[in-house]
Order: C-alpha cells, then structure tokens, then sequence
C-alpha cells in the first residue's frame, strides 16, 4: 500500500488534536438535565421536612425516609460535575477552577446530611433543628460559589 501523503496525515494529526479535552455540548446538556433530576429530588425531601419541622404537621415519623433518601442522594452529588458539562448551564466554572474547594463543600454536604438523618433518629427535636439548620445552609453555600443565578 501507498504511503498516506504528508498533508493527509498532517489533516489526521490537526483532527485528533481539535477532538476538545473536555465532554461537548451534547453532554452538557444531558449533565445538566441529570443535575437537575438531582437537584429537585434533594429539594423535595427537604421542603417535605420542612412542613414537618416548621409549619405544624406534628408527626415527625414522616422525616426518617426524607432524611435517609437525602443522606443517601448526597453521595451523587460529587459524581455529576465532570470536566467540561459546565457550558450553558447553572454550573459555574468554579467547580472545576477550584476543585479542592468544590470536593469541601461536596463533603460538608453530605456530612451534614448524614447528621441529619442521625439527628431524626434520635428524636431529639432542637437536634433535628440545628442539623436541618446545618443541612440547609451547606445547600446553600455550594450554590453561592458555585451555581449561577440565572438557571
Ligand atoms: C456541592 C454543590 C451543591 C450542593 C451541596 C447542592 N447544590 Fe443544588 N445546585 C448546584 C449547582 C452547581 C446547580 C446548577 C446545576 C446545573 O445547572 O447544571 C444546582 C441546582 C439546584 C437546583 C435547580 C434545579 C433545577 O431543576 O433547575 C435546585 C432546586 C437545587 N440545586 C437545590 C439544592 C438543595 C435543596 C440542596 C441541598 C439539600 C442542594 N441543591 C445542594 C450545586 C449544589
């Protein structure tokens, strides 16, 4: 066989090294569809407790399967934010700018949820409180740093 001309091989060589590091569009778009899926599963069980906790619905036997679903649902959240799915969506390019910070607030997260569900268990109402607290306010900090305003 024909050696391949220099310019075919130069065209191979340019293709290769266009291909982007990162995942394309096509695969931010479906990360961020998946976040969101995330997102408002983490959501519900908190604003389900939160009735239960704040707004009178007395019977706290309702938080268990909230608090456990949320501790367990954490543990996606440092899985969903690979490199480069961040284009066109609430994800700021913080997370990946500065991966130690975003791994802490991953960890403060699911740490905190994991308290709460402990908390519940315990059935101790001002412990259920401060770790709903906690759990709240981790939410909360990752998105001040780390998610746009705008989505
Ligand atoms: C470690 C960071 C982090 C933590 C912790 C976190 N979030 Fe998020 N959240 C994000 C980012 C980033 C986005 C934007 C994702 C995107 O647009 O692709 C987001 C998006 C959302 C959205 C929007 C979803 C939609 O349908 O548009 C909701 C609601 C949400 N988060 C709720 C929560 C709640 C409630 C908690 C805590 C129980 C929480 N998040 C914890 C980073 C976090």
């Amino acid at each position: 066989m024909r050696a391949a001309p220099r310019f075919v091989i130069l065209l191979i060589a340019a293709a290769v090294l266009a291909i982007p590091a990162h995942a394309d569009d096509a695969d931010a778009e479906i990360w961020h569809k998946y976040r969101e899926g995330v997102m408002d599963v983490l959501k519900g069980h908190i604003s389900a407790m939160s009735v239960v906790l704040f707004e009178g619905l007395e019977d706290t036997g309702h938080l268990q399967s909230h608090a456990d679903g949320l501790a367990e649902a954490a543990t996606e959240v440092g899985k969903i934010f690979p490199a480069g799915s961040g284009d066109d969506t609430g994800a700021l390019p913080a997370i990946w700018e500065q991966p130690d910070k975003f791994a802490a607030a991953v960890t403060e997260f699911e740490d905190s949820s994991r308290s709460l569900s402990e908390a519940i268990a315990s059935g101790d109402r001002r412990s259920m409180a401060a770790a709903f607290k906690r759990t709240g306010d981790s939410c909360k900090g990752c998105h001040e740093s780390f998610r746009a305003e705008e989505y």
